[in-house]
C-alpha cells in the first residue's frame, strides 16, 4: 500500500510469523481448526505485538534524529521491554516510566518479569503513581524529556493518550496483509479472528489492514484494559486517525467493531477463572503459553465462542506477553500449576 510505504519504518526483524494450527485443541473444543499466529514468536526480546508497532515509532524517532526514547506501561508492561530492547539495538537511550495500573505489591510482580528484563536491557526506570490518567503520565514524560533536552538530549516520547496519530497501529495493517497471504497459502478462509484490545492500535490495524484490501472476516475484539462502553468509541476513533495519517478514506465500517468485555474481569492486569481455564488449556493441550494479563482474556473468549458456535474456523491472534507470567508465579501457581482437574475442566 502506497501510502504506508511513505510513513518512516525501522524493520527490527524480518520475516512472517507462523501460523500454526492447533489440532488437538480444535478436536476438544469442537471447532473445525484453530490457527494460531504466532506473532509472540518475532524475534526481539521474547518479542510480542509490540514489536511490529515500534518499528513505526522508531522509524518516526529516527527521522526526527531522536537519541532517547521515552515511553510509559504497567509495571508489567510488554510495550516498554521490547521498546527497551529495539533501543538496544538502535544504539538509543530509553527512558521508561511504569505506572501503577494493577493493585499488586508483591516482589515477584515489582521486581520480576518484564521488569527484571528492563534492568537486564539497561534502561532508566521511572516511577508514575497513577494508572488511569493518561494525559498526566504524558505530562510527567514531557517534563522528564525536557530535563534530557537539557542535558543535550533529543528526546522522543511514544505518548499513551488516544488522541496522538496511531503510528503503532500501521504495523498491524502490515500483519493484516501477511495474514491473508498466509491464509491465501493455505487455500482457507477462517470464520472468525480473536484479538486483545488494550490501547487499540493491534485490533484497530488488524481490522483496518483487512478491510482495506476487502477482507471481511469477522474479527473480535476482547478488551483487556476497559469495559466495551469505553473501549466501543475509542476504536471507532480510531479507525478514523489511521485512515487521517494513511490519508485516505476510512475502510471501517462501524458494524466491522466487535467488542467483548466478558472476560475483563476482575479488571486490567488480573486474571479471572475463564482466564486461567484458558491459560491452563492452551498450555496443557498444545504447549502453548499464554500471558495473564492480555492473550489469556482473548483465548477464554475463543474458546466460549468455539464452545456456543462448533464446527468454524477459527484464528487467535497470539500478542505474545510470555515474561509478565513470571510477576505472577504466585496466582499462576495457586491458579494452574497446582490445579487437580484434567487440562478442558
Ligand atoms: C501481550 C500483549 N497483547 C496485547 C496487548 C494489547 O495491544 P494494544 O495495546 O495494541 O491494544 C498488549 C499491550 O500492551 C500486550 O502487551
Amino acid at each position: 500500500m502506497d501510502a504506508l510505504a511513505k510513513i518512516p519504518k525501522v524493520q527490527l526483524w524480518d520475516t512472517f510469523t507462523p501460523l500454526e494450527p492447533q489440532v488437538h485443541l480444535a478436536q476438544h473444543i469442537g471447532a473445525k481448526s484453530v490457527l494460531v499466529k504466532r506473532d509472540d514468536c518475532n524475534g526481539l526480546a521474547f518479542g510480542g505485538n509490540k514489536v511490529r508497532q515500534l518499528e513505526y515509532y522508531l522509524g518516526e524517532a529516527l527521522t526526527q534524529k531522536a537519541d532517547t526514547i521515552l515511553l510509559t506501561g504497567a509495571v508489567q508492561s510488554n510495550f516498554v521491554r521490547t521498546a527497551a530492547a529495539a533501543c538496544c539495538k538502535l544504539g538509543l537511550a530509553c527512558h521508561i516510566q511504569l505506572e501503577d495500573r494493577v493493585p499488586k505489591d508483591d516482589p515477584e510482580y515489582k521486581r520480576s518479569g518484564n521488569v527484571l528484563l528492563n534492568e537486564m536491557l539497561g534502561a532508566t526506570l521511572h516511577y508514575f503513581p497513577e494508572g488511569e490518567n493518561e494525559e498526566g503520565a504524558d505530562q510527567n514524560l514531557k517534563e522528564i524529556a525536557a530535563s534530557l533536552k537539557a542535558e543535550g538530549k533529543t528526546p522522543y516520547i511514544v505518548p499513551m493518550h488516544p488522541s496522538h496519530p496511531p503510528l503503532g497501529a500501521l504495523g498491524y495493517i502490515e500483519a493484516a496483509f501477511e495474514l491473508v497471504a498466509q491464509f491465501k497459502q493455505l487455500g482457507f478462509l477462517p470464520d472468525e479472528i480473536f484479538v486483545p484490545s488494550g490501547s487499540g492500535n493491534t485490533h484497530g490495524g488488524l481490522v483496518y489492514g483487512l478491510r482495506v484490501i476487502g477482507c471481511a472476516i469477522p474479527v473480535t475484539g476482547v478488551c483487556v484494559r476497559r469495559g466495551a462502553d469505553q473501549q466501543g468509541p475509542r476504536m471507532l476513533e480510531r479507525f478514523k486517525q489511521i485512515a487521517e495519517l494513511l490519508g485516505q478514506p476510512n475502510p471501517v465500517k462501524d458494524s466491522d467493531l466487535v467488542l467483548t468485555d466478558e472476560f475483563l474481569a476482575p479488571q486490567y492486569g488480573i486474571a479471572g477463572p475463564l482466564a486461567h481455564r484458558a491459560m491452563r488449556i492452551a498450555a496443557r493441550m498444545e504447549g502453548l503459553i499464554l500471558d495473564p494479563v492480555y492473550t489469556a482474556k482473548t483465548f477464554a473468549a475463543m474458546l466460549q465462542s468455539a464452545e456456543q458456535k462448533p464446527e468454524r474456523n477459527l484464528v487467535f491472534i497470539h500478542t505474545g506477553g510470555g515474561p509478565s507470567i513470571f510477576g505472577y508465579g504466585e496466582n499462576i501457581r495457586d491458579e494452574i500449576s497446582n490445579a487437580t482437574e484434567t487440562a478442558d475442566s
